[in-house]
């Protein structure tokens, strides 16, 4: 019986020629495993197509709620984006497929887990470590990123082992789907100065074909996490997909963004994230409502901290679980109500309500019905100004050397 290893299995080119690159180079039995993450697959037709290759298993695994729940909703209440744009979705999908990978592995006894990534990107990085996390033993083999062949040599390696080579192929893109976004590389868009073209977008229309008339949608919140959209109780998976298709009706969520890879290059990274992009700004704004400004302040740090966590494969690290721990903590008080209003590819907030707000309107009123003590002010100023005008008392004067130090500096 020949060792077993459990293959991250997509239905395309790469990943279906490692099956028989494994099956040859290893002489090991490979199980297939597709992660359904609400990429919209015919997941019947990868199944059978990695059996037909030669898989001796292939499995299919539902993991739309897990990742919503577990991986999507936990990075939204950390305002979790990288490089102030990437609203994550892929960096996101890494590690939960790699804890699926394992799962799957232990309960085939399989030696080896197994995926189709190159070693330029950041996915390879983020699917190794999530499994050296989770199960330091098991071997980890990535076909793409050993055997060294060229787009042209892997067609050629496909026919010879009468692989089906899907007509996709022809397109210049490279497209990794999950319900919190879309991403697209490759093609023309390598060009940073090249605009893209309409063709690769797929769930948003174009913001200049958008309708005409505004859509406003009301997003309510419970401790940080979505639960309605106008008013209706929606479950997390069913909450994005209304989202992601009402505001890319809308032209919401397209995102052009020179990306910082952690293997070191730059590169051009398109996105069609729409429920993410209204997601994240609804959340801001009812944290602005419901949070002190030093919690804002400091939940400004941790959210960079977070996204570069998760963008760099550290998923299940002990410092992304603590920071988890913190951001949890933040979300008590983060219920209520965000409108927003969506307009030809725009996205802005026009309303937000808690019954924790901090805002009081007797506080902030110029009107009538004004509780602010003014009388209180000059005596706040007093005390907040003291330093500088002790300072500029000792150290402004000439004799303190305070012009010529200027001088000399220019
Ligand atoms: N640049 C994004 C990231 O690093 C998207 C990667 C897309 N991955 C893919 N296999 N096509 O998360």
């Amino acid at each position: 019986m020949s060792a077993k290893v459990v293959l991250a299995y997509s239905g395309g080119l790469d990943t279906s020629v490692a099956i028989k690159w494994i099956a040859e180079k290893y002489g090991m039995d490979v199980i297939t495993l597709t992660v359904d993450v609400g990429n919209e697959r015919d997941f019947t037709a990868i199944q059978q197509k990695a059996l037909k290759v030669g898989a001796i298993k292939s499995l299919v695994r539902d993991a739309k709620a897990t990742y919503v729940n577990d991986y999507v909703f936990p990075a939204l209440q950390a305002d979790a984006v990288y490089e102030g744009r990437y609203p994550l979705a892929t960096a996101l999908t890494r590690p939960l497929i790699a804890k699926l990978l394992v799962e799957v592995a232990r309960q085939e006894g399989a030696a080896a887990v197994a995926h189709g990534c190159t070693g330029k990107g950041n996915d390879q990085v983020r699917l190794d470590v999530g499994v050296m996390a989770l199960a330091p033993d098991l071997k980890i083999i990535a076909p793409a990123r050993e055997w060294g062949m060229t787009r042209e040599e892997t067609i050629n390696y496909a026919k010879r082992h009468s692989i089906p080579v899907p007509v996709t192929v022809s397109s210049p893109y490279s497209i990794d789907e999950s319900l919190w976004g879309k991403s697209i590389e490759c093609g023309v868009l390598e060009d940073p100065w090249v605009e893209p073209p309409e063709e690769p977008f797929t769930w948003t229309r174009s913001p200049a074909k958008a309708p005409n008339t505004p859509a406003y949608v009301e997003i309510g919140f419970e401790k940080g996490i979505p639960v309605t959209v106008n008013g209706r109780k929606m479950g997390g998976v069913s909450l994005l997909r209304r989202l992601n298709e009402l505001a890319g009706r809308h032209g919401v969520g397209r995102i052009d963004h020179l990306e910082d890879r952690l293997v070191g290059i730059k590169s051009r990274e398109i996105y069609e994230a729409p429920a993410a992009v209204v997601l994240l700004q609804a959340h801001q704004a009812l944290q602005g409502m419901t949070l002190s400004k030093a919690q804002l302040r400091f939940k400004q740090q941790v959210a960079t901290e977070y996204a570069d966590l998760t963008y760099n494969g550290l998923w299940f690290s002990a410092l992304r679980e603590d920071l988890a721990a913190y951001v949890a903590s933040t979300q008590r008080f983060v219920t209520g109500t965000v409108r927003l209003k969506l307009f030809k590819g725009s996205c802005n907030v026009v309303g937000r309500r808690s019954p924790f707000s901090l805002y009081s309107y007797s506080l902030a009123t110029y009107d009538k019905g004004d509780q602010f003590d003014q009388s209180a002010s000059p005596g706040f100023i007093q005390l907040w100004g003291l330093p500088v005008k002790i300072q500029a008392q000792i150290q402004k004067t000439e004799s303190a050397g305070n012009r010529l130090s200027t001088r000399l500096s220019f």
